[in-house]
């Protein structure tokens, strides 16, 4: 019997394409939009153990978390995977840009490597269901050496109702920038 979360599925290809075209075309402005949410960001490296050296940053976008994480790890080394190329594009321009590898592409189609001391993420899962987060989540963990670690900053509701609220809005306006956020839980 599926659960209400599950009969309100997200057509994943839909999604990623809709993604990639409204991220390239919001790259220019991103930073000063999301400064607001800098401490999120910050806090991501705040909760690291010491000797992190090696991480996978899941929709690193223009890198605005990297400025904490190259600050308190001035040696780490970073692979970045996200979507879209406009975004990206400003990883070329920060002071830490030596030590990024930069993968353009999709989540669920990208290969993550494996060994990582750490998977970060901020402001990117939120746009997924329960099962493709299902699938992410098996992916990290296969990709993390073992005793790694997995941080994600990202927007959370209380309730299943409050996310099915999320969803429905998404799946009734396909032309409209909607977050799909779940309970920790989901
Ligand atoms: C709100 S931005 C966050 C960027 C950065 N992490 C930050 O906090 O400033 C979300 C990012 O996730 C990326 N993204 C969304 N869906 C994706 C997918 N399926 N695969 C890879 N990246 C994706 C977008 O292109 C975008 O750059």
């Amino acid at each position: 019997m599926e659960t209400k979360m599950e009969q309100v599925r997200i057509d994943l290809a839909e999604r990623n394409r809709y993604m990639r075209k409204f991220f390239d075309e919001k790259a220019d402005g991103f930073d000063d939009v999301h400064m607001s949410l800098l401490e999120s960001k910050r806090a991501v490296t705040e909760v690291l153990p010491n000797g992190i050296r090696n991480v996978l940053d899941l929709g690193v976008g223009t890198g605005m978390e990297l400025y904490a994480l190259t600050e308190r790890f001035p040696d780490v080394h970073i692979t970045g995977i996200d979507i879209s190329p406009n975004m990206t594009s400003y990883l070329e321009k920060r002071p830490f840009a030596k030590q990024i590898t930069c993968i353009v592409g999709d989540f669920f189609e990208t290969d993550f490597g494996e060994g990582y001391d750490a998977v970060i993420s901020t402001s990117a899962l939120h746009h997924f269901d329960s099962a493709c987060k299902a699938v992410l989540y098996r992916k990290i963990f296969a990709c993390l050496r073992p005793g790694g670690y997995f941080v994600n900053s990202d927007r959370f509701v209380d309730t299943e109702e409050e996310a099915l609220e999320f969803y429905r809005y998404f799946v009734d306006n396909p032309d409209r920038h909607g977050d799909t956020p779940l309970t920790v839980e989901l």
